[in-house]
């Protein structure tokens, strides 16, 4: 089983970035919980990370011939983002929406997300746990 992850925008900069809400760790390193998680669960994990809209786009479109599930952290789009939304939606794979820090105890215009209705869950505020129970939720959907 295949599963691919989707970092947004600015998780290039986590390690550095705001860390009292998004903790210590660095991309690399989750990247590397998740690539250790999913040895130990049997699947292979695909990451990538972009702050384009237009290539998250362009990497659901490809993922349905590639990949079983989808874990997807959107960052900023999560609140606005209706051609992600729109591409999840269309790519018929079982999606996983995961936030490191918990959106809904933020500010307001956090408390929205556009890709909760074409996800099967949502996972927000639990650090690396979000993104590696997202990653037993994929797996799971997929089984
Ligand atoms: C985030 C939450 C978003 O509101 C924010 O724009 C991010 C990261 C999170 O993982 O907590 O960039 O998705």
């Amino acid at each position: 089983m295949k599963i691919l992850v989707i970092h947004g925008p600015n998780l290039d900069k986590l390690g550095e970035r705001e860390v009292d809400v998004y903790g210590k760790l660095t991309l690399e390193e989750i990247d590397a919980a998740l690539s250790r998680l999913g040895q130990e669960l049997g699947v292979t994990v695909t990451s990538f990370q972009s702050a384009g809209e237009g290539e998250i786009v362009g990497q659901i479109g490809t993922a349905e011939k590639k990949y079983q599930a989808i874990v997807i952290n959107p960052a900023a789009y999560t609140h606005y983002s209706v051609a992600i939304c729109d591409a999840l939606a269309a790519c018929r794979l079982p999606v996983v929406e995961v936030h490191l820090s918990n959106i809904y105890s933020r500010e307001e215009f956090r408390h929205k997300s556009v890709i909760a209705p074409v996800a099967n869950g949502q996972i927000s505020g639990f650090g690396l746990n979000s993104y590696l129970l997202g990653l037993r939720a994929a797996v799971a959907l997929v089984k």
